[in-house]
């Protein structure tokens, strides 16, 4: 059970996974929470449910604080599983709910659960919403990170429950980011970032603007994954980390994304990265039969240069150099310089792939280059160079 008063008579009611290892491919060795808050006045309501597997707790911990059947409204800022999973059940146990969403959002929730009988206020941003004592208002955020995506701000209290945005896959015995590891809160939000919104930089930057114009004064983002930033100073920290992750301000540094068979692309992969290095340019390795694909994208935040090396198997890229490109691409990060390089045994060309790749990402590329079974002085010379060119 983990409930936590959060301010005067709002409590955070969600529950704990830390089981939790893989979200779609993104590794989460250290769990998630699935976070939902309960907001006591004369009126009651519930903000977003919980993955369905944790329905008979999220039950237990608003019963722990009132009779369930009290609620009178429930805001559905998501409807993706992991927020509305236990929502049907929860629905069962409080008739009089009224479910306060956008309309992408009843949609969504139409296409996924039997939803005889809900009752529904439609809202849109900027529209405002009366509970007792207590006034939402509502930021449409589609996209952040579905079509349904919405973030509500509790006026009276300054709270933004932001849902997906701004959240960390991260469960500790904490509510607030300031009573854990701060650092490790700080870099678990950047994977969250660069792993799940990555490509929605766009909608991330409007969301940010629109807040601004609605002239939101927050002073808690109570996300609905991980630790509640609380304070204007960490308010401050985490918007202007996604202000700067949503501008792709890198820090001009550079990646060497490799894997080999016999040793080859690695030579090459070490030429890639002397070459930075001697170019006075901070260089990073990733050798992807040691690391996660999940675990290399949030240094994509800072990288300016981008270099992979495939190795060719079967006159195919590396499964391993496939993976990392699908999973990139999906993300679409942007405004990098970049180089492919590889070698082959008897048959070059495979390397043309992951230019197509840089290419379909709009990247600045140099040529690519690929070498036969060992690479020898020449070929190092010539990868050198193409490095040169790149940084130029
Ligand atoms: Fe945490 Fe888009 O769900």
């Amino acid at each position: 059970m983990s409930i936590q008063e959060i301010k005067k008579g709002i409590y955070s009611v969600g529950v704990k996974d830390y089981g939790l290892k893989e979200f779609h491919g993104y590794s989460t060795p250290k769990g998630a929470t699935y976070n939902s808050f309960l907001i006591i006045d004369d009126k009651i309501t519930l903000i977003d449910g919980v993955k369905k597997p944790f329905t008979e707790e999220h039950i237990k911990n608003i019963s722990a604080i009132i009779d369930i059947a009290k609620i009178d409204y429930i805001i559905v800022n998501h409807v993706e599983m992991d927020h509305s999973g236990s929502l049907p059940e929860i629905i069962k146990l409080a008739p009089k709910a009224k479910i306060i969403t956008n309309a992408a959002a009843k949609m969504a929730l139409e296409n996924y659960y039997d939803t005889t009988g809900f009752e529904y206020e439609i809202i849109k941003t900027k529209d405002s919403f009366k509970a007792g004592n207590k006034t939402f208002s509502f930021l449409c955020t589609p996209l952040l990170h579905w079509p349904d995506s919405m973030m509500t701000y509790l006026n009276e209290d300054k709270i933004l429950f932001s849902n997906d945005g701004f959240g960390q896959h991260l469960c500790t015995e904490h509510t607030f980011a300031k009573d854990a590891d701060y650092k490790e809160v700080i870099s678990e939000a950047k994977r969250y970032y660069a792993n799940i919104l990555y490509l929605y930089a766009n909608q991330a930057k409007t969301a940010i603007k629109n807040a601004g114009d609605l002239g939101l004064d927050i002073e808690m983002i109570a996300t609905a994954h991980g630790l509640i930033w609380n304070g204007k100073e960490e308010v401050e920290t985490i918007l202007s980390l996604y202000n700067k992750w949503a501008n792709g301000e890198d820090d001009g540094s550079a990646l060497v994304i490799f894997d080999t068979m016999w040793g080859s692309t690695k030579i090459l992969a070490e030429t890639v990265v002397k070459t930075f290095a001697e170019n006075n340019i901070k260089v990073e390795t990733c050798d992807l039969s040691e690391m996660h694909i999940s675990d290399i994208i949030p240094k994509f935040l800072d990288a300016k240069y981008i270099c992979i090396g495939n190795p060719t198997l079967n006159n195919q890229l590396f499964p391993r150099v496939a993976q990392f490109l699908t999973y990139m691409k999906g993300l679409k990060p942007l405004n990098k310089k970049a180089l492919a390089f590889g070698s082959y045994g008897w048959k070059s060309g495979v390397v043309n792939q992951i230019q197509a790749v840089f290419e379909e990402l709009g990247w600045q590329s140099v040529s690519p280059f690929e070498e036969q079974c060992a690479p020898k002085p020449q070929d190092l010379q010539t990868i050198k160079q193409r490095v040169e060119e790149l940084i130029k």
